[in-house]
C-alpha cells in the first residue's frame, strides 16, 4: 500500500497522526460508505484498465510500426464497421452501468431519512460553530452514534466546504442560503472535519473533530455541556467563551497584535479607529464590536471579523464584558 501523505508534515494535525493518510479511502465509518466507496473503486478500475490499455497499445503499436530503413509506409485501411460497433457498444455499456451505480449511490446521500437529529452549523473565517437543538453551541462536532443525522448549513462570510472524509460527507456552506448534508455514524469514535473550499489565511486552519458517542452518552454529554457555562462566575464563562468561540483566533489576551487588536486592558480606555473617530471602550463598544463588527475599525486593523449575531446570547455577551475587564 502506498503511504501517499505519509511524507507531509501531519504531525500537526493529531487525527491525521493516529490514522496517517494512505493510498485507499479512509476507514468505512458511516452507512454512506459502504455505499459509495464500490462506486468510487468500480470507476477507478475502469479508468486503470482504460489507461494502461490505451497507453500500452499506443507504447506497442509506436515501436512495432516505427519508420525503418527499407519499409515503406502503406495505405492504412479506411473503416472497419465490425470495430467500430464494438467500440462503440462496450464503452457504452460500461458508462450505463457507472451511471446507474453512481445514480443509486447520489440518492441515497443526497435524500436524508425522516427524523433525523438535526445540528445547525455556520461556518465563518475561520471556524465552525455547532448549534445543538437546546441552544448549546460547540466548535467540534459531537453526534450519536447510529442515528440520521442531518446538518442544515450556512456561512457568516465566504464559501467554505465542509467535509468529513470518514464519513464520505463533502457539501459547501453559501452566504445567504442553506445547504444541508445527512449521515449515520456506524461507531463510536473521533473523526477530522475540515473546510474544502479556500477560503482566505487560515483556510487549512479551519478543522474540528468529529466526535460519535456510544449509545446513551450523546443525550448525557449534551446535557452537561450546555449546563456547563452557567454554574461559572460570568468572567470565568466569558474566558471558556473567549476560546469555544473562536475569538482567540485573531484577539490575544497577552497585548500583542493579531489579526485583531489585542483586548486586554482596553476597557475605560480610549480608542481611535480608522477614520480618526475617538472611541470610549465601555459595554456598548465591546457589544457593538461583536454583533457589528465592521461598523467602527480600530486604526491599523482591517475588516475582517464577520459578525456573531446569532452565534452568541445576549446572555453570553454579557459573559464576555466581564472577562474583557477584569483583563490587564
Ligand atoms: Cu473555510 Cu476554507
Amino acid at each position: 500500500m502506498i503511504d501517499a501523505l505519509g511524507t507531509l508534515p501531519l504531525g500537526r494535525y493529531p487525527l491525521f497522526a493516529q490514522a496517517p493518510g494512505s493510498f485507499w479511502l479512509p476507514g468505512q465509518e458511516s452507512t454512506a460508505a459502504k455505499v459509495m466507496d464500490p462506486v468510487f473503486y468500480l470507476i477507478l478500475t475502469v479508468c486503470c484498465v482504460f489507461f494502461t490499455l490505451v497507453v500500452g497499445l499506443m507504447a506497442f503499436f509506436v515501436i512495432r510500426y516505427r519508420r525503418r530503413p527499407g519499409v515503406s509506409p502503406e495505405k492504412s485501411p479506411s473503416q472497419h464497421l465490425v470495430l467500430e460497433i464494438i467500440w462503440t457498444l462496450i464503452p457504452m455499456a460500461i458508462v450505463s452501468v457507472i451511471f446507474y451505480e453512481s445514480f443509486l449511490a447520489y440518492m441515497e446521500m443526497r435524500t436524508a431519512p425522516p427524523g433525523c437529529y438535526e445540528i445547525r452549523v455556520t461556518a465563518k473565517q475561520w471556524d465552525w460553530f455547532f448549534a445543538y437543538p437546546n441552544g448549546y453551541v460547540d466548535t467540534d462536532l459531537h453526534i450519536p452514534v447510529d442515528e440520521p443525522v442531518k446538518l442544515i448549513m450556512t456561512s457568516e462570510d465566504v464559501l467554505h466546504g465542509l467535509s468529513i472524509p470518514a464519513f464520505r460527507v463533502k457539501m459547501d456552506l453559501v452566504p445567504g442560503r442553506y445547504t444541508s448534508a445527512w449521515f449515520r455514524a456506524v461507531r463510536p469514535g473521533t473523526h477530522q472535519l475540515l473546510c474544502t473550499e479556500y477560503c482566505g489565511d487560515d483556510h487549512s486552519d479551519m478543522l474540528a473533530s468529529v466526535v460519535v458517542h456510544p449509545p446513551g452518552e450523546f443525550d448525557r454529554w449534551l446535557k452537561e455541556a450546555g449546563d456547563f457555562l452557567k454554574t461559572l462566575p460570568p468572567a470565568k464563562a466569558g474566558e471558556q467563551l473567549f476560546t469555544l468561540k473562536g475569538c482567540a483566533n485573531c484577539h490575544s489576551v497577552e497585548g500583542a497584535a493579531g489579526t485583531g487588536p489585542p483586548l486586554n486592558g482596553i476597557f475605560g480606555k480610549t480608542h481611535t479607529m480608522a477614520d480618526g473617530e475617538e472611541v470610549h471602550v465601555d459595554d456598548d463598544y465591546i457589544r457593538e464590536s461583536i454583533l457589528d463588527p465592521r461598523k467602527r475599525i480600530r486604526a491599523g486593523y482591517q475588516p475582517n471579523m464577520s459578525t456573531f449575531r446569532g452565534l452568541i446570547s445576549d446572555e453570553e455577551i454579557t459573559w464576555m464584558i466581564d472577562y474583557i475587564k477584569q483583563t490587564k
